[in-house]
């Protein structure tokens, strides 16, 4: 079905039919691809009950205006966001490319969101009861702040009550220095936030797959020093080395999709080195398949989330991988998927 209706999809400018889907979306359309995840797929991750380890990448639902009807069609958790604290345009438009020979996307929207208050009574308005589907609240600040720290701290307090966990994310390529954080600071960033801390809600960072591996390990020394949860390989990449066959390739943004799967690998595959079982690692990048979803696990991902497939393969492509997951824990003669997290590895 979405096969039929892709050209029509693709006709169109891509920011415009990405609005169009979250107005059809809104309206239930997603109850036509019901799906939900077999129980075998349950994971626990930082004390949460995911019923499937795939889940939605931040800045799909970046106003968390649709999240619980993509739970519709299989997904074990979502991450809405980017959320600054106030209001913001984003970047000039056009801002999204599709780059269709290479299954990629390139955007450098801005963090283009309704900001803080409108996204917290989205959440409560649209949150069900319902409490197997587990959704995350992805913080940033805004372009404009002098205070970035504390944006970030503002959106720690005004989320931990309505989410079930919270990802800071300092890897944007499109928000000018934000890399600084993972780059150099990112032990000044967690020492606020761990002095600042409302509750226990589990605290993942985001980190881009651009990073040397020297940065990905003060990341992670800072992240177990100050006691956050959880890390996420990877966000876009705002290098062009990729061999990529689509013309008239845009030079700012971020890629995502098929053409960053090996590089978020091999990042995620040296921070599981590095971590082991101390935080969880939430792989994401270049993921349109069960295969590859499970070769992130084996690399050390306890979660799983995907964006760009979603747009070329459209909604049945999340059953499928769910699908696909069990049939590859049966090959490996494995009950939970627990059991294969790290076993195999990338040589670096
Ligand atoms: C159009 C678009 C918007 C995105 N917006 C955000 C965002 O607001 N915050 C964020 O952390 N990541 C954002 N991402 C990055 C994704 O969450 C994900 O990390 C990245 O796309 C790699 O996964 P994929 O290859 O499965 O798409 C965005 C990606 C795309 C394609």
């Amino acid at each position: 079905m979405y096969k039929l209706i892709k050209p029509l999809i693709f006709s169109l400018n891509p920011e415009l039919a990405h609005n169009i889907g979250v107005l059809f979306i809104k309206r239930g359309i997603l109850s036509l691809f019901d799906s939900s995840p077999d129980e075998e797929l349950a994971v626990r991750v930082a004390n949460i009950d995911f019923p499937s380890p795939i889940g939605l990448a931040a800045g799909f639902d970046k106003n968390a205006e649709i999240f619980h009807e993509i739970f519709k069609i299989g997904f074990g958790f979502v991450e809405a966001g980017t959320v600054t604290p106030k209001p913001q345009y984003g970047n000039p438009k056009p801002r999204i490319f599709r780059l269709k020979e290479d299954l990629a996307l390139i955007n450098r929207l801005g963090f283009n969101n309704v900001g803080l208050d409108e996204f917290v009574s989205n959440i409560v308005t649209n949150k069900s009861v319902n409490n197997s589907q587990k959704i995350g609240a992805n913080l940033g600040p805004n372009k404009d702040s002098v205070d970035r720290i504390g944006d970030y701290l503002e959106g720690i307090r005004r989320v931990s009550k309505v989410v079930d966990y919270i990802t800071i994310n300092v890897s944007s390529p499109n928000t000018e220095n934000l890399r600084d954080f993972e780059n150099s600071n990112i032990a000044e960033l967690l020492k606020e936030i761990e002095n600042n801390r409302v509750d226990d809600t589990p605290i993942f960072i985001k980190i881009s797959p651009d990073v040397e591996n020297k940065q990905i390990s003060s990341v992670i020394e800072a992240t177990i020093k100050h006691k956050m949860n959880g890390l996420i390989v990877s966000n876009t990449s705002k290098d062009r080395k990729f061999r990529l066959k689509s013309k008239n390739i845009p030079k700012d943004g971020g890629l995502s999709g098929s053409p960053i799967l090996s590089l978020s690998n091999e990042k995620l595959s040296f921070a599981y080195s590095i971590a082991k079982s101390s935080i969880p690692i939430i792989g994401v990048g270049g993921v349109s398949s069960g295969a590859d979803a499970y070769k992130k696990i084996k690399l050390g991902a306890s979660l799983v989330q995907l964006y760009t497939s979603l747009i070329y393969e459209g909604p049945f492509l999340i059953s499928k991988i769910n699908n696909d997951l069990i049939e590859l824990m049966k090959l490996d003669g494995v009950s939970s998927l627990s059991e294969v997290v790290g076993t195999t590895r990338l040589r670096s």
